[in-house]
């Protein structure tokens, strides 16, 4: 029985307690239970849900988005059901098929959060996903503190809610939709005119490349 506040749900076989409203993803994470994940924060409400890696299979419910899915007393999760994996797969497959992985020349070598999701989930660049080429953006190295690199970005758009939530500004945001859609600056400015302090909090939550601190 669950505490006043607490629901009981199982995760792979294994009994978990969880706030109520908590989502199955932290509730598993906090029961030492992974499930991929690149856009997660936590404190995000609306979550962002943007990377769709997290996907589980719920009984009764079929497959979701476990960042986004609420706990619900008596719900019986399952984070390695064929239908959610091969889902992680291919959303996997299509963010490292956009993705240039130059890792050897790149700032983060040896530290990308994304490549370690993908290795992990033993997901590799598909050789037969070609994407529409991309139009190469400048490097915008205009702020004192901060590069921001808008070719590597994966659209998680964790730093744009940093921004706005923990440091109240909004240097950055998306512009167009679907397959256009990119993280750009405030009224496309050079992040240097913006209202960026250089706080750090994007750097911070960028899980590749896009932002990074300039070198002393
Ligand atoms: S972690 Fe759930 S969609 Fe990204």
């Amino acid at each position: 029985m669950a505490e006043k506040g607490y629901v009981e749900i199982t995760i792979d076989g294994q009994t978990v307690q969880a706030q109520e409203g908590e989502k199955i993803l932290w509730a598993a994470l906090d029961a030492g239970i992974e499930i991929p994940h690149l856009c997660a924060i936590r404190e995000a409400h609306p979550p962002l849900g943007t990377c769709r890696l997290c996907f589980v299979e719920v009984e009764g419910e079929g497959v979701v988005a476990s960042c986004v899915e609420p706990v619900r007393e008596g719900m019986v999760v399952h984070t390695d059901g064929e239908r959610a994996k091969t889902l992680r797969r291919r959303a996997m497959e299509l963010l490292l098929a956009d993705h240039d992985l130059e890792c050897k020349t790149c700032v983060k070598e040896g530290n990308c959060e994304f490549l370690q999701m993908a290795i992990s989930m033993k997901v590799k660049k598909p050789k037969n996903l070609h994407p529409f080429p991309r139009e190469e953006l400048p490097v915008d190295d205009s702020h004192p503190l901060i590069i921001f690199d808008p070719n590597k970005c994966i659209r998680c758009g964790k730093c744009v809610w940093v921004c706005r939530e923990k440091a109240e500004l909004v240097p950055f945001d998306f512009v167009y939709k679907g397959y256009d859609m990119r993280l750009t600056t405030f009224l496309s400015r050079p992040l240097g005119e913006t209202n960026c302090t250089g706080c750090g909090e994007c750097v911070e939550v960028c899980p590749v490349a896009a932002l990074y601190f300039r070198k002393a």
